[in-house]
């Protein structure tokens, strides 16, 4: 399948500050793309770029096929997208919200304002003022209106900010019907990981304008939790015999010093454990890969997982 939106080493400075120090991911038809990352990370500015908001300062934004540096207005037509807040006015109705943006589009239709609405689940309400509205309902009206001229990738920095539990899980159940069922790319910001895995298929980390990691969401959830772990020890060829008699299972590499294994974080003590007792004389235990949730607490010192 071709992605339907790629980043290859995208930049952005501002003065003398590299906000942004080179991100590449790409994004697929029907798929939610999480955007993760604590505040000042880098996410709006990022988003930003990729709604034509502001300009990149090196790399490249290319979507479906077209470089939105040689061809804007081409490229920009494939992106929806809510940046800030949406604005709406408040003692308009929904409908006469949508028809005023409509205005601002090329050959949007009665039809088109009637199916958006229905997509975001808004047919029973859409001739009230928007003041009657909850949080999640306006969040709603926002997405339909960037709805309206038929976008392929749908951008919402932060959708479920200020948003109530029942208002975030609104926001949420329509993001991820819009990819399953309308093929939309969607690419959703927070900071927060918990929410993240509840909308996104595939995460990706960002960490002081860098992306630390993108994992799908199912092996993070999942059973895989698995790391990469390099032991150093005496007798190599005697650990090797004693690991894979014991561990039937385990992928071991040979290595200079010793060996590497893909193994769960809480096999390790049973490793070393095994080694030891075999007279094994173990000189290092070391992680050389981290878990998205290992990278997400560097990212927030921590505090992040709610
Ligand atoms: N116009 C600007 N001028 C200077 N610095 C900026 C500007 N916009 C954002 N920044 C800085 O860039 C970093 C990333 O900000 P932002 O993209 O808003 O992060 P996030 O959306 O992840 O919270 C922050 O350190 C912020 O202070
Ligand atoms: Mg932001």
């Amino acid at each position: 399948m071709q992605p339907v939106l790629q980043l290859k080493n995208v930049k952005k400075t501002i003065g003398r500050k590299e906000i942004i120090k080179g991100i590449t991911f790409d994004v697929f038809p029907g798929e939610v793309f999480g955007f993760l990352g604590p505040n000042g990370a880098g996410k709006t500015t990022t988003i930003r770029m990729l709604v034509g908001l502001m300009s990149i300062t090196d790399g490249e934004v290319i979507i479906k096929g077209t470089d939105i540096a040689k061809n804007f207005e081409k490229a920009v037509a494939n992106i929806g997208g809510i940046v800030e807040n949406p604005e709406m006015y408040k003692f308009l109705t929904g409908y006469q919200n949508l028809v005023h943006y409509g205005r601002m589009v090329n050959g949007v239709t009665k039809e088109r304002i009637l199916e958006v609405t229905k997509l975001v689940g808004l047919e029973k309400r859409i001739n009230e003022k928007v003041k009657t509205y909850s949080l999640g309902m306006r969040q709603r009206l926002g997405i339909a209106q960037a709805l309206l001229h038929s976008p392929s990738i749908l951008i919402l920095d932060e959708p479920t900010n200020g948003l109530d539990p029942a208002g975030i899980r609104e926001v949420r159940d329509y993001v991820r019907k819009l990819a399953r069922e309308e093929g939309l790319a969607v690419i959703v910001s927070s900071h927060l990981l918990s929410e993240m895995e509840m909308m996104c298929d595939r995460i990706g980390i960002i960490q002081n304008g860098e992306l630390v990691g993108v994992q799908k969401v199912t092996d993070f959830v999942g059973e895989d939790t698995r790391i990469r772990v390099q032991f150093q020890v005496g007798d190599v060829v005697k650990a090797l015999s004693i690991l894979s008699n014991e561990y039937s299972s385990l992928e071991i590499n040979q290595t200079e010093k010793g060996f590497e294994l893909m193994t769960d974080h809480d096999m390790i003590p049973q490793i070393n454990a095994s080694l030891v007792k075999n007279e094994i004389q173990v000189y290092g235990i070391v992680q050389l890969s981290k878990s998205l949730e290992d990278r997400f607490l560097e990212v927030t010192g921590g505090s992040g997982i709610e």
